[in-house]
């Protein structure tokens, strides 16, 4: 059993935690907290509000609210925040914690005796018109080295440089706007210079972290270390324990990364050996999660206090800093009117479905986009498409042939197979959390999920059902297999479904409590199933706020939706530009009973010319819609993988008018609706139906396939 410190980024009380944080700074750590807990390993995250400095007092003064007052109502708000989205903390408290203040001016004592904390004078601005000095953010400016206008005066948000205010071109005061003078002020530095050397010998052998932290790090370290004021001007904060210093307090961030220690000194509650377990044992590794911005706060000055408290405590091990992601190609920032909070998230969306977006879009090695169409699309297309529905098609199946987990009486070579896709995936997941990368331990684990999908496929149960029992219960008890192990694997990043899905294999207890290993345990045979929920839900491709239900699962294993499309073959008869929209094409087809006039949106794609004549398939029940000015009656079909997008291509001798065989002439439906019905490129290239009990229904006309006219793989989605 390894021991595993993980220290996460307090976030500052001024706000509500918004999506960027929580990919960047929160879901990762959550997601190795849980790994090493279920490897067995004894695991202490820490966390807290961070109360303290001007993030807070400008904030509140804006509000026109006491600054402990807002920070106690942001630090609640995202406590709340944490718990509802499934992050777990093993202690998460705020800064005006009491032990974390008494903690913190024992530090600040023990650097002073050992000769790292000084008295110098310094310059700092000064706003004669509010009267006061103006620390870190009370001043703003243009920034020396991206020019962005607003910088503030503890660093450029902009290009996340560090600032001091004198750095700052056309330095104002935030609150009235008056160029500040320049005042004498007596402050306390950090010796951070003496410990460059040390420093750098230290971070040495650190190849093992990520590039731009690494980089970044020694590049700070090349350019040299100068000593730093660490108290302020103000009087909210934490008090100097030295005599004569009532007017000032210690710097926010000085104090705020040794909450690391004193929230491991709480959880300890006075065990001197529990607490040096953690933090004075060379084998236990310590792991920081934070923001870009944040990373010379964690490679070089907490580690430089690290050493100059001179009691032997952990270094940081490793800091897998992210990036930032964006939004729309925007910083996150409630300032600039750009923020998606996590409390908006969860009280519309299952936790599950933002969590496992934002595992395979976490900006890890450079800023990544959040936009809620992909957001949708991901949720669609592979968390429910994929992981959802091989659950659902196996736990219904199971349910509706054998109302039991079957007992797995042929086992074969594909059944092998199966065993041994569990055991690789188990590895290299476990390989890929350990070195916290975690959008590769999702991918291993979705490439199972889609393993599982193709298994059903092969052996078709199906037709099994029909011809031999035995062989069919087999091929549901080794499907179940793979759920159950994805239940246990996918626990870590999606907590909340693997419980539904633990429980519905009938396995007690929390799925969290399993070991990494559990998840090579087989199935309970004999376990009586109920009727299965699927485990996630689509999603409205057009509102994101609105949330769709699953199509009902149908009695009928052969029809199940395809009889509410009215899919049919028609000939195009002319196409034209769209007068309004570069990338639309308007063109009149025959389907049939009459001509329809259709908006394409294929123009990048075919030509007027190659669309003239051409046989399709188009949609033809969809409620007619004006596109930019231009009555569309339907929707031609098209199946797209990447860059490559192909007309669904009806059998030689169809005629216009002629049905995909099981649809119908079916009521009109939104195009909402329709965008429920999944509809993708099969096994062997031709179009199909995949129903919500996750059935296939190949595209037919009078019973000949219907494929593309243009190369697209096996799964590519077909709109
Ligand atoms: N509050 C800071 C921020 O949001 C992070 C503080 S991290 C710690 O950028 F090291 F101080 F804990
Ligand atoms: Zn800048």
């Amino acid at each position: 059993m390894a021991k595993i410190f993980i220290g996460v980024a307090w976030p500052y009380a001024n706000g509500p935690i918004h999506a960027g944080h929580m990919a960047g700074c929160n879901l990762p750590p959550d997601i190795f907290r849980k790994f090493h807990i279920m490897r067995g390993n004894e695991v202490l995250m820490v966390s807290g509000s961070d109360m303290h400095g001007t993030p807070v007092t400008v904030k509140a003064e804006k509000e026109g609210m006491e600054p402990g007052e807002l920070a106690q109502k942001y630090h609640l708000m995202n406590v709340k925040a944490f718990k509802d989205f499934g992050v777990e903390f093993d202690e998460y408290h705020s800064t005006d914690d009491a032990t974390h203040i008494e903690t913190v001016q024992k530090l600040f004592l023990r650097l002073h005796e050992n000769g790292f904390l000084y008295e110098k004078e310094m310059e700092l601005p000064y706003c004669s018109k509010c009267d006061r000095t103006l620390p870190d953010r009370y001043v703003e400016g243009e920034c020396p080295f991206c020019h962005f206008q607003n910088a503030r005066g503890d660093q450029c948000e902009e290009c996340g440089k560090l600032m001091d205010p004198d750095m700052l071109i056309g330095l104002r005061c935030i609150t009235c706007g008056t160029t500040p003078e320049f005042v004498k002020r007596t402050h306390f530095f950090f010796k951070l210079s003496a410990q460059e050397e040390p420093l750098k010998k230290w971070m040495s052998d650190k190849d093992y972290w990520r590039t731009h932290v690494l980089n970044f790090s020694r590049m700070y370290l090349e350019n040299g270390l100068k000593d730093r004021p660490v108290t302020r001007d103000t009087t909210y904060g934490i008090k100097i324990p030295l005599p004569g210093h009532d007017d000032k307090r210690i710097y926010v961030w000085f104090e705020a990364f040794m909450g690391y220690y004193t929230m491991a000194v709480k959880w300890a509650a006075g065990d001197q050996k529990k607490l040096d377990s953690f933090w004075k044992n060379p084998e236990c590794r310590h792991y920081y999660f934070l923001g870009k911005d944040n990373v010379p706060f964690h490679t070089i000055f907490w580690p430089a206090v690290i050493k100059s408290l001179d009691w032997g405590l952990n270094l940081p091990y490793d800091v897998p800093a992210n990036a930032f992601l964006k939004f729309g190609g925007q910083q996150f920032s409630k300032s600039r009117g750009v923020s998606v909070d996590i409390k908006d998230i969860v009280a519309k969306y299952d936790p599950d479905a933002m969590r496992y977006y934002m595992s395979t879009t976490m900006p890890e090695s450079r800023d990544t986009d959040f936009t809620w169409e992909d957001f949708i699309t991901r949720n669609n297309s592979e968390l429910v498409a994929t992981y959802g529905n091989f659950v659902h098609r196996g736990l219904s199946f199971t349910r509706k042939n054998f109302g039991r987990i079957p007992e797995p009486k042929s086992p074969g070579n594909e059944e092998k197979e199966v065993e041994a896709r569990i055991a690789q995936a188990n590895h290299d997941a476990a390989e890929y959390l350990e070195k916290c990368e975690f959008k590769n331990g999702i991918k291993v684990l979705m490439e199972l999920a889609r393993f599982g999908n193709q298994y059903i496929d092969t052996k078709a149960p199906w037709s099994q059902i029909k011809q031999d029992r035995d062989a069919c219960g087999t091929t549901l008890y080794y499907s179940l297999w793979i759920s159950r192990a994805l239940a246990v694997m996918m626990a870590p990043y999606l907590p909340f479904s693997s419980q539904k899905l633990w429980e519905s294999l009938g396995e007690d207890g929390k799925v969290l409590a399993a070991s990494w290993e559990d998840a090579l345990k087989q199935p309970k045979v004999g376990f009586e199933l109920s009727e299965p929920v699927p485990l996630f839900k689509r999603l409205d491709t057009l509102e994101p706020v609105k949330v769709t239900e699953p199509a009902k699962e149908e009695n009928n294993m052969i029809s199940s939706g395809l009889d509410k499309l009215d899919l049919r073959v028609a000939e195009v008869k002319t196409a034209g530009d769209h007068p309004n929209a570069d990338k639309l094409l308007v063109l009149t087809v025959d389907v049939g009973d009459g001509v329809r006039q259709l908006c394409a949106g294929l123009k990048k794609h075919y030509t007027v010319e190659e669309f003239i004549g051409k046989k399709i398939i188009v949609m033809c029940n969809l409620l007619p819609a004006k596109l930019r000015g231009i009555m569309s009656e339907g929707m031609l079909l098209a199946a797209s993988e990447g860059e490559v997008v192909s007309l669904l291509a009806p059998p030689q001798d169809a005629k216009p008018g002629d049905r995909i065989d099981g649809t119908s002439a079916a009521p009109q439906m939104t195009i909402n609706d329709f965008a429920t019905f999944q509809l993708q490129i099969g096994q062997d290239r031709n179009a199909e139906y995949v129903s919500p009990d996750g059935q296939h229904h190949p595209f037919k006309v009078s019973g000949t396939s219907v494929g593309t006219d243009k190369n697209v793989g096996p799964g590519s989605k077909i709109k």
